[in-house]
């Protein structure tokens, strides 16, 4: 591989959507950010100058990071913030994967307006497992507020509600023809006829799953969270925020006489409210100048309904990883550690003094793992971890149960309170992990789509009600489950997954909707340092940033 090199400058720039103009934060003025693209095995450095006030740090979506994780860029978890007028290089080899993954500031919601594609092509000389498309185009799915997402979201905290919710949804930042002020911000994707396209979609929204769909075309399935799948075909994908899915999509063998919506609006499970509204695309075929593509008509694909539960389970259960010779499924079959943890929502006592919070009941709304509501510390946990000074800043006893024993085919408990505390569930290097992940009904079912830093997992299983440690196991694909870095636990179910903890460091792991995320839907996992030099976290580079 070489190494390249990129230079983000973090800076505000005044941009207009839906006749709303706000300045905001953004990487070299650009919305969406600029691209990322490299090749499997290269090296990547990616200078960050920060000339906001903001505190800024950037995350590398999906990338494993091996023995890398001081470039993981969470904040307070693998490093503290870059501060007004410093600047650090995020350093780090993309080993073993290829596809599409994203970059997106991690510290409070400024992954908002700081996103962007990362593309990784496979090495020089290896064909894709698929016929070469005769081009490539990244969409990026995102939302739009008119007012400052910071402001949004301080004020959701202080208050204990939910958040404001956007006032568009976005395909590469743009709001498009079904908003109010917006046609001229529409995407328009040129096709040639009798052609194969490849998109990269990528899901950088805050809070929303979402259904995409093209009018009158198939999408055939390639590639999710950069790893090959067994392509299948399907009018309507599914798509959660914090995952990536590769398509091909076979264009008309003749010019059509018609243009083409392409649409995304969202999978919705919860109670809350949400934005309901419809980002549309155009697909239009390039054609000869003489004729005019302009009173064409228009043709509108048809979306499932928002709650549509049966198609999000059918879409998933259609994913399998490739599995062959060349793409091996490394699924582990002997399980050292064995967790289950719930995810789901819940209430902290209100902090006000004379005002009234806004969660249930008077209360302020939190969110938890295994009921703990995870307090983010003030430097941060891989430091203090590498440096030997974790007393006060974190536990190393995550709880392995969760403290409200829940049933949640049962009624909600009268308690919804959760605890709180900065625990991480400490592995020893190479343990292979099966992790049932739960979903809770004591505040609502509802989907989340959890991510793990610093490894892919396998699949494994998922379904419906309370997980049956003796009924469900046996039906576990361990044979070709799809392979990802992202995965939707099902409201008012549970998702199985496997993977080896081979990546020393603390792994932070979520709910990729960012007002979960806040309200404390998070944890780490310690993995500890094997015992053969290059099973060793490398040392911290110079300019790490300090809290
Ligand atoms: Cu895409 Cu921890 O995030």
């Amino acid at each position: 591989g070489i190494t390249r090199h990129y230079k983000f400058e973090i800076k505000l720039q005044n941009v207009t959507r839906l006749c709303h103009t706000k300045s905001m934060v953004t990487v070299n003025g650009k919305f969406p950010g600029p691209r990322i693209v490299a090749r499997e095995g290269d090296r990547l450095l990616i200078e960050v100058v920060n000339h906001v006030s903001n505190n800024i740090s950037i995350h590398w979506h999906g990338i494993r990071q091996l023995r890398s994780g001081w470039a993981d860029g969470p904040a307070y978890i693998t490093q503290c913030p870059i501060q007004t007028g410093q600047s650090y290089v995020y350093n780090y080899t993309i080993i073993g994967q290829r596809g599409t993954l994203f970059w997106h500031a991690h510290i409070s919601w400024l992954r908002s307006t700081l996103y962007g594609p990362i593309i990784i092509l496979p090495k020089h000389g290896v064909p894709y497992p698929f016929a070469k498309p005769y081009k490539e185009f990244p969409i990026l799915f995102g939302e739009w507020w008119n007012s400052d997402t910071e402001a949004v979201i301080a004020q959701a905290l202080q208050t204990g509600g939910g958040p404001n919710v956007s006032d568009a949804y976005t395909m590469n930042g743009l709001p498009g023809p079904l908003y109010n002020c917006s046609t001229k911000d529409t995407l328009k994707l040129k096709v040639k006829p009798g052609r194969t396209y490849l998109l990269r979609l990528v899901n950088a929204a805050l809070n929303d799953e979402l259904f995409f769909s093209i009018a009158n075309h198939t999408l055939k399935i390639v590639d999710v969270d950069a790893i090959y799948v067994k392509p299948f075909e399907t009018n309507t994908l599914l798509i959660a925020p914090g995952q990536t899915t590769n398509v091909l999509l076979q264009t008309k063998p003749h010019y059509p006489n018609a243009t083409f919506f392409m649409l995304a609006r969202p999978y919705v499970t919860g109670q809350g409210t949400f934005d309901n509204s419809t980002v549309a695309g155009i697909l239009e075929y390039e054609t000869s100048s003489l004729i005019s593509t302009k009173n064409l008509p228009i043709y509108k694909p048809n979306l499932p309904p928002l709650n549509d539960t049966s198609f999000a389970t059918n879409f998933t259960n259609k994913l399998r990883s490739l599995a062959n010779s060349q793409f091996p499924a490394n699924v582990p079959q002997n399980i050292d550690k064995k967790f289950l943890f719930t995810v789901g929502l819940g209430t902290n006592p209100c902090n006000q003094k004379n005002q009234t919070c806004q969660g249930p009941n008077g209360t302020m709304f939190a969110a938890s793992i295994n009921n703990i509501s995870f307090v983010m510390p003030n430097t941060a946990l891989l430091q203090a971890h590498y440096s030997g000074q974790s007393k006060g800043v974190y536990s190393p006893f995550f709880p392995n149960q969760p403290l409200i024993p829940f049933n949640y085919t049962g009624n909600p408990p009268n308690n919804t309170m959760v605890g709180n505390g900065t625990k991480l569930e400490v592995l020893p290097f190479n343990t292979t992990v099966e992790l049932i992940l739960q979903d809770t009904s004591i505040l609502g079912a509802e989907s989340h789509p959890l991510h793990l830093h610093g490894f892919n997992f396998f699949v494994v299983g998922q379904g419906f009600g309370n997980f049956d440690p003796n009924k469900d196991p046996p039906s576990f694909n361990l044979v070709d489950p799809v392979e990802r870095n992202t995965v939707g636990v099902p409201a008012g179910g549970w998702v199985a997954i496997r993977f080896r903890a081979d990546n020393p460091g603390v792994w932070f792991m979520h709910c990729h909707l960012e007002v979960h995320t806040s309200w404390g839907l998070k944890m780490a996992w310690l993995v500890l340092d094997g015992k053969l030099p290059n099973q060793k976290l490398l040392p911290p580079p110079a300019d790490l940033p300090k809290c």
